[in-house]
C-alpha cells in the first residue's frame, strides 16, 4: 500500500528514544522528511546519524526541552526553515512517573503536568498556526492505557494521559475546517528504557521485587508480552498517512489487549 507519505514533513518530538525513534524511522522509511527533537544534544544527534544511516533519507534534529515555550517556538521555526514547511506533528517526548499521592506537595503538582501534557500543548500552540495554513495535515499525541484505567499509585499517568485524550478530541474539532486530522495512539508497556524505569520505580513505590511486578504486569495483559516500539509505530505511520483520510478525533489502543473496557 503507497501510503502517500513521500515528501511530506514530520516533527516528531522525543524522536531521539523509545517510541518516538520508532516513529521517526518508520516516516522515514515511507519517504517522509524528519525533524526529531528532544533534550540531550549528545543523545539526540548521535540518533539523528542512525536514522539518517537506516533510512538514507533526510533527517533534521533540533535539541528542545518542551518544558521551555521559547525553545518550542524556536523548534518549529527551524522545521520551517529547514524544511520549508511542515504537514504532520507526532507528540511523543516524556513519560510520566507513578508517585505516590502524598508525595505530591502543593509545590511538586504543578510539575506533574510538565512530564508530559504541558509540553504536547506547547508544541501544538506554536504548529497549528502553521498546519492551518497547509490545507492537510496530522497530529498524532501518545496517550496510555492510564488514561482510561485508574490506580492509586498512577494519578499523574491517568491525568496526564485522560488529558492528552480530551486534548485530542478538542483540537480534532479545532483542526477539522482545516483537513488536519487529529488522533491519539494509546500504547500500554511498551519495551522502551521508560518501560524499565517505570518497573523499577513501581517495585520501589509497592514494596514488590521488581521481578514479580514485570511478571504482575505481563500476566495480566492478552498477548503476554511487551509491545515494541515498531508496533506502535506501524499505527502511528498510517494514521500520519492520506490512506488514514476519514479518521479523527479517535484513540487507537496499541496495548496487547490490556484494555479491557469497551
Ligand atoms: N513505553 C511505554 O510502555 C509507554 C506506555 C504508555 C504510553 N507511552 C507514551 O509513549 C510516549 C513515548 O514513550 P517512551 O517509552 O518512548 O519514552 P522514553 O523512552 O522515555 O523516550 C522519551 C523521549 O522524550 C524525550 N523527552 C523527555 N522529556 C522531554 C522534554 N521535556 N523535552 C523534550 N524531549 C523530552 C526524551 O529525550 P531526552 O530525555 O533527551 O529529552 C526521549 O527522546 C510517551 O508519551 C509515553 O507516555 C509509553
Amino acid at each position: 500500500m503507497d501510503l502517500g507519505l513521500k515528501d511530506k514533513v514530520a516533527i516528531v518530538t522525543g524522536g531521539s528514544r523509545g517510541v518516538g525513534r520508532a516513529i521517526a524511522l518508520a516516516l522515514l522509511r515511507e519517504g517522509a522528511r524528519v525533524m526529531i527533537t528532544a533534550r540531550d544534544p549528545a543523545r539526540l544527534q548521535a540518533a539523528r546519524e542512525a536514522l539518517a544511516r537506516e533510512s538514507g533519507a533526510d533527517v533534521q534534529a533540533f535539541a528542545a526541552d518542551l518544558e521551555d515555550d521559547a525553545a518550542v517556538r524556536a523548534m518549529v521555526a527551524a522545521t520551517i526553515a529547514g524544511f520549508g514547511h511542515f504537514d504532520i506533528v507526532v507528540n511523543a517526548a516524556g513519560s510520566v512517573n507513578p508517585a505516590d499521592f502524598a508525595a505530591l506537595t502543593e509545590a511538586l503538582w504543578p510539575s506533574v503536568f510538565e512530564q508530559k501534557l504541558n509540553g504536547y500543548v506547547r508544541c501544538l500552540r506554536h504548529a497549528i498556526p502553521h498546519l492551518k495554513t497547509r490545507g492537510w495535515g496530522r497530529i498524532i499525541n501518545l496517550a496510555g492505557v492510564g488514561a482510561r484505567e485508574a490506580g492509586a499509585i498512577t494519578i499523574p499517568v491517568g491525568l496526564n494521559n485522560a488529558a492528552v485524550l480530551n486534548l485530542t478530541k478538542s483540537i480534532a474539532l479545532l483542526m477539522a475546517p482545516h483537513n488536519v486530522l487529529v488522533n491519539a495512539v494509546v500504547p500500554h508497556i511498551i519495551d522502551t528504557d521508560r518501560q524499565d524505569e517505570t518497573m523499577s520505580l513501581l517495585a520501589r513505590l509497592t514494596g514488590k521485587p521488581e521481578d514479580a511486578i514485570r511478571k504482575e504486569r505481563l500476566d495480566k495483559l492478552p498477548l503476554k508480552r511487551m509491545g515494541r516500539p515498531e508496533e506502535v509505530a506501524a499505527v502511528v505511520t498510517f494514521l500520519a498517512s492520506e490512506r488514514s483520510s476519514f479518521v479523527t478525533g479517535a484513540a487507537w489502543h496499541v496495548d496487547g489487549g490490556a484494555y479491557h473496557g469497551i
